[in-house]
């Protein structure tokens, strides 16, 4: 939007979806002098805790889309599951949406998004459609089910064993793939703008929790080979470009046995493996998705320190206002930094907030973040819960 000169203000950027990731852009949006607009249904939720306007409604209501984009220079998102033919309507009236709204219906497809993926020679896991039940003859066990629309933290993807397990398929919409029997889970920030600088932050790992499927601690840098993390980077860089994305992106990949890079899927957003960019390196992916949306030069992505990232998440049995405990204990660890989203329930599983460690060794803020994922607990006030539930 403001290419070469700037003047005061800035400009008003439009969020859709006022979660966390909202609340973060929003944070380095106004550190920089932008004026901003959320529109997310929940009443204070975190995004409006610090934009400066919250419209309240739905992701689908395309009065309160079009109010949003109206009033906003350049419209972007913190969630995927947003009404994209009223956007596309809006961005053939001229106005600026990033990632476009084209891209982000490819992207809600996860059959679309690794059709496309595919087409422009990115390496992928070998997939097909399969709507249950109907599921193709001479099927090779172990495969993953993953639903086409509306997944989100593991939920919608399903590891079927053999062919026994197909009775417990999702019955949803879906396609399937080899089962990748990875070494590592691999992310990397790739920030692209619209007249194509392109930017990407440095390869980490991501660990997951294996009781929910959420990804629960982040390292930077990643523990592989050198040539692996170049490959990643590559493979990274040339999907963003493949896709003509503009705005920030986490490309999630799997490190084979034989190192080989596949791309597991794209996010068109700021991304949970990019948190620890905030304090480990020199432009964050929050400002760089903010620079590329608003038409500003990328910033640099080096990596100033080691850091580890944990996830704070709900109780897997309670819930209500959260109550954090241990808090005290983790702060007094050097090199942690505390982020907690202003969230007003803690539910089992819901990312509440994360913490970041920097260190000068990589295992040595490991170990840290170890010790700081133990000390700290979010728990919900209201009630105990017999059976854990997830839930974000
Ligand atoms: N082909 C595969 N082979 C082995 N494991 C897989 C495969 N696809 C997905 N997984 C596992 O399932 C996890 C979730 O899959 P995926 O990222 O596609 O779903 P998601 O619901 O969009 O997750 P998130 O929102 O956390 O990114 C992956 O991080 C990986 O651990
Ligand atoms: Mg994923």
């Amino acid at each position: 939007m403001y290419r070469k000169r700037f003047h005061f203000p800035l400009g008003k950027i439009g969020i859709i979806g006022g979660g966390q990731l909202g609340k973060m852009m929003a944070q380095q949006a106004k550190r920089m002098g932008f004026h901003i607009a959320v529109l997310d249904p929940t009443p204070n939720c975190p995004a409006a805790q610090t934009a400066d306007e919250h419209i309240l409604g739905d992701f689908f209501d395309e009065n309160k889309l079009t109010e949003l984009v109206e009033k906003s220079d350049v419209t972007t998102y913190d969630i995927e599951h947003v009404n994209t033919a009223v956007l596309q309507k809006l961005a053939d009236a001229g106005h600026d949406i990033h990632p476009s709204p084209h891209l982000l219906e490819i992207l809600q497809d996860k059959l679309r998004q690794k059709e496309v993926l595919r087409e422009h020679h990115v390496p992928v896991a070998a997939f097909q459609q399969a709507d249950p039940p109907d599921f193709p003859a001479n099927l090779q066990f172990p495969l993953v089910q993953k639903v086409r629309h509306g997944g989100y933290d593991g939920r919608g993807v399903m590891v079927l064993r053999d062919r026994r397990a197909l009775a417990n398929a999702i019955p949803a919409p879906s396609m399937i793939e080899t089962f990748v029997d990875f070494k590592k889970e691999l992310a990397v920030m790739v920030a692209r703008s619209a007249d194509g600088e392109i930017k990407c932050h440095p390869v980490v790992e991501m660990v997951f929790n294996d009781e929910a499927n959420i990804c629960d601690m982040v390292i930077a840098p990643a523990r592989i080979p050198q040539h692996c993390a170049e490959r990643a980077r590559n493979v990274a860089r040339h999907s963003i470009e493949a896709i003509d994305g503009v705005g920030i992106f986490g490309v999630e990949m799997f490190l084979t046995q034989d190192d080989d890079v596949l791309v597991n899927e794209i996010a068109a957003r700021p991304h949970n493996s990019g948190h620890y960019t905030i304090e480990a390196c020199s432009t964050c992916q929050f400002e760089q998705h903010i620079r590329a949306v608003a038409g500003l030069p990328l910033g640099a992505t080096n990596l100033l320190s080691p850091a580890v990232m944990v996830n704070l998440l709900g109780c897997c049995n309670s819930e209500g206002p959260p109550v954090i405990e241990g808090l005290h204990e983790a702060l007094s660890l050097p090199g942690l930094s505390f982020h907690f989203y202003g969230k007003k329930v803690s539910l089992p599983f819901r990312k509440m907030g994360h913490v970041t460690i920097v260190d000068t060794a990589v295992e040595d803020a490991i170990a840290k973040a170890a010790k700081a994922k133990k000390l700290v607990t979010v728990t919900g006030a209201d009630r105990s819960l017999k059976k854990s539930r997830v839930q974000m």
